[in-house]
């Protein structure tokens, strides 16, 4: 069992800052670097900071590309609760980013295994993710791969739990609204990134963050099969930390 290298903020801007030191360190060494992004409310401390280093002059966008993990089934591009939308105005709007070099799984693909087969393809295109970003559900699921019988391996879609859509109805009018399915990258998909920088912030989240790293792998944990990938920063505030 690998174990992952521990840093323990004080807070979830602390987490931010020490996570935006890893997008620096990886884009320094690679201006056209791969990142896999996430949505979520623990990245947004990470993604303000990334978009004060660019204008600090510290971080450079312009070469790099970035591809998300998943998006709502159904949801449009413009769609105020779809990701790619989330990722527009809390990211991509405010860095150097070329528009071409970002891709959101699409919520209203009409055929489903081809847009899936497509989103690995363009990965592979770019030669693998450097450096994936996760969150992580209350249920353990990253990306949006649920509790499971089995890891999956590659972008497919899914249908959310019960659990995943109360989580998620606070950003929608109400629970009806939130979609049923989803598109995600897959576990394998996650897995291949040759690094991993999962953020965790929050009381809420210490249960699951410790059966993640410190309980047995697996499916019905998705996250922990993170305890078999050589290279996982996991960054989490005190509040998160489940030794504190
Ligand atoms: C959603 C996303 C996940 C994210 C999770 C946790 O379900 N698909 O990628 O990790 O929410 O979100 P939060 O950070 O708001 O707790």
């Amino acid at each position: 069992m690998l174990h992952p290298r521990i840093i323990v903020a004080k807070d979830p801007e602390a987490v931010g800052k020490a996570a935006a030191d890893q997008f620096e360190a990886v884009i320094a060494k690679k201006p056209a670097a791969v990142i896999g992004l996430a949505t979520g409310s623990t990245p947004l401390p990470l993604y303000r900071e990334l978009i004060a280093r660019e204008k600090a002059g510290k971080i450079d966008f312009t070469k790099v590309r970035s591809a998300n993990l998943d998006e709502y089934k159904g949801l449009a591009p413009d769609h105020e609760q779809s990701y790619r939308k989330f990722m527009q105005d809390n990211l991509f709007d405010h860095i150097s980013i070329k528009p071409e070099n970002t891709i959101v799984p699409l919520g209203l693909a009409e055929d489903v295994d081809a847009m899936c087969a497509a989103y690995e393809e363009k990965i592979e295109e770019w030669g693998g993710v450097d450096l994936q970003l996760l969150g992580i559900g209350h249920d353990g699921h990253i990306g949006f791969n649920e509790p499971d019988d089995h890891f999956p391996a590659m972008t497919h879609e899914v249908k959310l739990t019960e659990m995943t859509i109360e989580a998620n109805k606070r950003f929608f009018n109400s629970a009806d609204e939130v979609p049923r399915a989803a598109f995600t990258m897959g576990i394998g998909t996650i897995m291949a990134a040759r690094k991993i920088v999962m953020v965790v912030t929050g009381k809420d989240k210490r249960d699951i963050l410790k059966k993640t790293f410190w309980g047995p792998v697996d499916p019905q944990v998705p996250a922990s099969i993170l305890q078999f990938h050589p290279d996982v920063t996991l960054v989490c505030d005190e509040d998160a930390y489940p030794f504190n």
